[in-house]
């Protein structure tokens, strides 16, 4: 990975950072990014003494705005003019329906407009690579049906259940970019990481938990109790993977699961009515 830049949104922590880890250790150049400064500058200090490697970087930015996205691309494009590797990391997880400064949707904002605006606001710097690779990364227990007229929860919102739906709604808007994007070179691939401890994972409440779920909410407290970055380490192995591996050059529109392993895309993805309605409306979102 010498001589790859690599870009992962949030990877001052969790799965992100296991992932910037080892992408250093394999001398890639890793921008991190985040929107604090302090977890920020604690978190490429360490991902460089960890690594030996100093190509570490970092960008702060609040990447759930339209504003934060593009102010990420300026401060990338002031340093870089090519990017090799994009790693849509970052993610959310809300207690409770909030919207953006935009007027967005909180999941909508960080799970589906983030990767869609960043993939096409990066697409000069990937098209500048050789065999650049974009990876974003999904949720588990997903519904078997996207609900068109809830996709910022406007009907409803779930807790966890509308978390796993705005990741659904991400894959159709991946699945789209790696078919629009297959006669630019740039592939389009995501991936399941599988349950991690982690900030995300810990900050969950009873209440986010779906009908019976709750009852169980200590036991789920037990397993996602705080094991200093192991479980995350585990979970990074599907985007180092896809990152790095030369089987995977060329090779678009893939789904990997937590062992990394190909696996079938969701039949409500493969439906090509649904992925235009979620294009369209991401899309009519995004400026
Ligand atoms: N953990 C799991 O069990 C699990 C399971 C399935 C899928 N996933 C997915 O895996 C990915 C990583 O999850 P994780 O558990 O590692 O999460 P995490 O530990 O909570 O880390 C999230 C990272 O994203 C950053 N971030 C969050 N919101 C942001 C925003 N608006 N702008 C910029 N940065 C933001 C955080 O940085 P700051 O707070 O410093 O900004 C942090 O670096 C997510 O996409 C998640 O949905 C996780």
């Amino acid at each position: 990975m010498k001589s790859k830049i690599v870009l992962i949104t949030g990877a001052t922590g969790g799965i992100g950072n296991q992932t910037a880890i080892s992408l250093a250790k394999l001398g890639a150049t890793v921008i991190i990014t985040g929107r604090n400064k302090a977890s920020g500058e604690k978190a490429i200090s360490e991902i460089r003494d960890i690594s030996g490697n100093d190509n570490i970087e970092l960008i702060l930015a609040d990447i759930s705005t339209r504003f934060g996205i593009k102010e990420l691309v300026k401060q990338f494009g002031t340093k870089f003019n090519k990017l090799d590797v994009l790693i849509n990391n970052a993610g959310c997880a809300a207690s409770e329906r909030k919207l953006t400064s935009d007027g967005i949707e909180l999941n909508f904002a960080t799970n589906v407009m983030a990767p869609y605006l960043l993939i096409g606001l990066m697409t000069t710097f990937l098209r500048n690579a050789s065999s650049p690779r974009v990876i974003t990364l999904m949720g588990g227990d997903l519904p078997k049906k996207l609900d068109l007229h809830n996709l910022q929860a406007e009907k409803s919102f779930d807790g966890l259940n509308y978390y796993s739906q705005s990741k659904l709604t991400m894959m159709a808007v991946m699945y789209e970019y790696a078919e629009r994007l297959k006669g630019q070179n740039i592939t389009v691939n995501v991936c399941y990481p599988g349950q991690a401890s982690t900030n995300m994972t810990q900050n969950v409440t009873a209440d986010m938990l779906p009908g019976i779920m709750k009852l169980i909410f200590p036991l789920f407290k037990f397993f996602v109790r705080s094991d200093a970055g192991k479980s995350a380490k585990k979970a990074s192995r599907s985007s180092v993977f896809l990152a790095t591996s030369p089987e995977i050059e060329g090779k678009t529109g893939l789904y990997f699961d937590k062992n990394v392993k190909q696996a079938k895309w969701p039949r409500v993805i493969l439906d090509a009515s649904v992925r235009k309605k979620v294009w369209d409306y991401t899309v009519g979102l995004s400026d």
